[in-house]
């Protein structure tokens, strides 16, 4: 996390800095700063703890310019979101940014401030900018210097280095976090992401890991890991700029879940041939050869896996492992020679899941990355590429990636049934017609929007709230709690509504909202007395069904939502817009920050 951007340019840069810093600010929003080389040879900053409008307001009052510098949207890890530990750091004629974390930092503080080095924050960050210093004093131009520190570094790391007296040049590095050159006519950039860069260029270089550069005005040179100069492609990332902006909504968050009839049809467009109604082979995979499949993920990409997983199973008969990446990746897991690994994430720079692939790599696993952004660090390791299409998704709280990562598993969990042989032609049409009708689907359930308004009032005075559902909308109920959790601060549980009785229903009573999430299944009349039981302790019920469950059980639960009626298979991808809806309009209704939920980042790209 934290978003890191620099500009070399002729022309001044603040104004721009901040710009692309707010295109960043998903990346965290603790604390943010700037700094410029001055026309005096020196370097000047300005920072703020809390959201950029501070840092605005600070260079409102003391304004600064220049025509290189460096920017920083922070996400606190090491020392509290103060503007002592806010970026950028200095250390004599050097300023730096830097995205991760150094794990060595107090080894480096330690030898540093024995040679007399003083640090003026808590952070790991400002070793770098304290090692870099160290460097120029001992002789070295900043290039070596900045080699010399990033040799010393331990950890991830994305970083910009400027150089008081070298407005020729600035550096940057990457090893674990995302790094990428923008290249501009008679300028060039760095940039945590292409979209922090979209309004100055749409030509972007992505650094491999391992990678440093130094960028001038008009060119730039990139050395590999042992210092050899290496050619990385230029790619054409038009049209991000448009993507990232809110359009005529209140919020990304209530854009992105509008946006998912169309997102999630470009998902299955890529699965689904139309002409056969068949799912396209998955190229360098064979089903038939794979007994186990370990998916791993964090947060609600690990709910999309858990929903998958009852595809694969039911449908392929295929056995799923579905794991938190930030276990999987310390315990040991025992994975068969046979097994594939499949990992779902939005941003495709997850630390952990990051790390629990390399460790099915090590293992010698096929890795299948079902990701969205296509030049991600997830993306670039996997060996099977499983593409979502949302675009950019700019609120914290997931909503058109979460429905994207379940489209493309229901399509990779036909295509390994077809495989292996668990269902015939007709059975894969008949689920393939379903899954090309769901862009219709959801736009009907994006109808549900008034139901889910009027109901957050209720909502927005609960302490707690429980979700309940069978089968795949038993994890569903796990998102939706965590959606309402991240953004109205309101404590809430998703659990298997077979389970109500061994546990939460102690939890009921007349002010704790019962959320079921029930379209009509072959479970519906079990879930229906779930309801009773909830009823007869006085529970209030919402029930989020379909037109047929409401008329089966619709008169013993207070409220209702009612969606559309579907097939099954496809209902937790259009059920998912009742949950999104309810957590949207109940943080509007309580006033938090929707977009950036406090504390939380969109890209956790450390520990
Ligand atoms: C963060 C975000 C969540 C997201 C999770 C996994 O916690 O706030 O919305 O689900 O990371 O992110 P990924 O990019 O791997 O899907």
């Amino acid at each position: 996390m934290c978003g890191i951007i620099g500009v070399v340019s002729g022309q001044p840069v603040v104004d721009r800095l901040v710009e692309g810093l707010k295109r960043l600010e998903y990346r965290g929003y603790d604390s943010s700063g700037v700094a410029v080389l001055t026309q005096t040879g020196g370097v000047e900053r300005r920072r703020a703890p809390g959201k950029i409008s501070a840092l605005e307001a600070v260079l409102d009052k003391t304004p600064i310019d220049g025509v290189v510098g460096i920017a920083h949207t922070r996400w606190a890890t090491h020392g509290a979101p103060t503007e002592m530990n806010a970026h950028p750091h200095t250390a004599g004629p050097v300023a730096i940014v830097h995205n991760g974390i150094i794990e060595n930092y107090r080894e480096l503080r330690a030898e540093l401030g024995a040679k007399g080095v003083t640090f003026h924050s808590d952070t790991d960050s400002e070793t770098i900018a304290a090692l870099v210093a160290t460097g120029l004093e001992s002789g070295l131009d900043p290039e070596a210097a900045a080699k010399y520190a990033i040799d010393k570094l331990e950890g991830a790391f994305a970083v910009a280095i400027i150089v008081a007296d070298r407005p020729d040049i600035m550096i940057g590095a990457r090893r674990g976090s995302p790094l990428v050159v923008g290249v501009g006519a008679d300028e060039c950039y760095l940039g945590s992401d292409a979209i922090a860069l979209a309004p100055f260029t749409d030509n972007v270089v992505y650094l491999e890991d391992g990678d440093w550069v130094v960028i001038h005005r008009g060119e730039y040179e990139v050395y590999d890991e042992k210092g050899g100069r290496v050619e990385r492609p230029v790619k054409n990332v038009g049209g991000a700029a448009a993507l990232a902006e809110k359009g005529n909504h209140r919020h990304f968050m209530e854009k992105e879940i509008h946006e998912q009839p169309e997102a999630v049809g470009h998902t299955l467009s890529h699965y689904i041939d139309p002409t056969s109604e068949t799912i396209r082979p998955i190229a360098d995979v064979d089903f038939t050869k794979i007994d186990r499949i370990a998916m791993v993920a964090c947060g609600t990409a690990s709910y999309a896996a858990a929903i998958a997983k009852y595809w694969f199973e039911g449908l392929a008969g295929l056995p799923v492992d579905v794991d938190i990446a930030s276990e999987f990746r310390y315990r040991a897991p025992a994975l068969s020679p046979n097994s594939m690994a499949i990992a779902v994430s939005q941003s495709g720079e997850t630390a952990d899941t990051l790390a629990a692939l390399d460790l099915c790599k090590s293992e010698g696993l096929k890795i299948g990355g079902v990701v969205n952004v296509p030049e991600s660090s997830i993306a670039r390791m996997s060996d099977v590429s499983l593409p979502t299409k949302a675009g950019p998704e700019i609120g914290v709280a997931s909503t058109k990636a979460f429905t994207c990562q379940l489209a493309a598993l229901a399509c990779v969990a036909v295509a390994a049934a077809r495989a292996r042989g668990r269902i015939d032609a007709d059975e894969e049409r008949r689920l393939v017609r379903a899954l090309m009708e769901t862009p219709r689907r959801l736009s009907e359930a994006l109808d549900m929007e008034e139901d889910a308004k009027r109901l957050s009032t209720k909502l927005a005075e609960a302490r707690d709230v429980l979700y309940l559902g069978r089968g795949a909308f038993f994890p569903l109920a796990m998102e939706a709690a965590l959606k309402l959790k991240e953004i109205s601060y309101i404590h809430a549980e998703g659990y298997a509504a077979g389970e109500l009785k061994h546990g939460p229903i102690a939890l009921i009573d007349k002010h704790t909202p019962v959320i079921f999430i029930a379209p009509t299944d072959h479970l519906f009349a079990k879930t229906a007395s779930s309801i009773q039981e909830v009823v007869a302790r006085e529970g209030p019920v919402i029930l989020i069904t379909d037109k047929n469950g409401a008329d089966q059980a619709g008169d013993i639960a207070q409220d209702l939502i009612v969606g559309p009626s579907v097939d099954p298979f496809i209902a937790p991808i259009v059920y998912s817009v009742a949950v999104q809806f309810l957590a949207y309009h109940t943080a509007v209704m309580k006033g938090t920050d929707v977009d950036q939920p406090r504390n939380l980042a969109k890209s956790v790209t450390v520990e």
